[in-house]
């Protein structure tokens, strides 16, 4: 056994680990989790004002946004979120993590290391709310939910940044951005992440493989045919246009497609009123050629 195997049993001999009940040891570890979570609480108020990397802070905190042998999201995050560092933004999160006896928290331990004057709003369909802070509040959501989206954007909105973490599902993570787009201030950034999710067509995922039409559902195929939109006031006709995605291209100053993750920044003003009502020059070129 080595030394930390040893403490640890030493540790459960000591208080009797083995003789309690089940119902005593999920209590325990849950004990357990809620303390290393406030403890993280404690060193992020400590070092929020240093001017450490988003990467090395995300992967202190144990996030599974940045790990050496996981996901790289730290470097694609630095670019969107380090002008914000010493701003009073409103951050939220959808999906605080944690399974089994574990409570989660450790993308929310990241950000309250990361921004010291941020309000941060984590949101998960279980019940969290034991990892509420005075600078972190913590909302039950389910983010298929348009009541309870509408109900968070108001109590804790706008944002100036909206993660997606949440169920990973297609179907969620459109309806999610339509639904919050609105509630992301004018320059603000919305990421969805996980989007490998897209093609995965296995164990419940909505995906699918690209060479079927129905790839076009999935967030992916989504947002790449909203990519098309961005254009929008070059449109010649109305024909085939779908509002929702025209509603929010007016307010898009970029989509960006990383690994895994899609991050979307509102433009700083909305683009005028949807001008496909208008003919380009090359439109009325055509249909002056045809009325000749
Ligand atoms: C990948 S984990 C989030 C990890 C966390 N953001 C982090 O970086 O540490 C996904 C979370 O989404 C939550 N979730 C799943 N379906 C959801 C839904 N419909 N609405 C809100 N949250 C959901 C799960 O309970 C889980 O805690």
């Amino acid at each position: 056994m080595n030394g930390t195997g040893g403490l640890k049993a030493a540790f459960k001999a000591m208080i009797g680990w083995n003789r309690l009940s089940e119902a005593r040891k999920a209590a325990g570890w849950r004990r357990y989790y809620v303390w290393l979570y406030r403890r993280n609480v404690a060193i992020a108020t400590l070092v929020c004002l240093l001017p450490l990397s988003l990467s090395y802070v995300l992967r202190k905190s144990g996030s599974d946004k940045h790990q050496i042998n996981g996901h790289r999201y730290g470097h694609l995050y630095s670019r969107y979120l380090t002008r914000l560092k010493y701003r009073r933004i409103r951050l939220l999160e959808i999906g605080i993590g944690g399974y089994g006896f574990a409570l989660g928290g450790q993308s929310l331990n990241a950000w309250q290391a990361y921004f010291p004057f941020a309000r941060i709003t984590g949101c998960d369909l279980e019940d969290k709310r034991g990892l509420a802070t005075p600078g972190t509040r913590i909302r039950q959501v389910d983010q298929s939910s348009a009541a309870d989206l509408a109900l968070l954007a108001r109590q804790d909105g706008p944002f100036d940044v909206i993660i997606d973490d949440g169920s990973h599902l297609s179907r969620h993570q459109i309806f999610t951005f339509l639904t919050l787009f609105d509630a992301l201030v004018d320059g603000g950034v919305y990421v969805v992440e996980d989007v490998m999710s897209s093609y995965w067509t296995f164990g419940g995922w909505d995906g699918v493989h690209i060479d079927d039409p129905a790839f076009a559902r999935t967030c992916v195929g989504w947002f790449a045919d909203l990519a098309r939109y961005v254009n929008f006031d070059e449109f010649e006709s109305d024909r085939g246009i779908d509002p929702d995605k025209l509603r929010v291209a007016r307010q898009i100053g970029h989509i960006s497609f990383e690994k895994n993750l899609i991050a979307v920044q509102k433009s700083l003003a909305p683009r005028g009123e949807v001008a496909i009502t208008r003919l380009r020059p090359a439109a009325l070129a055509r249909s002056a050629g045809t009325a000749a």
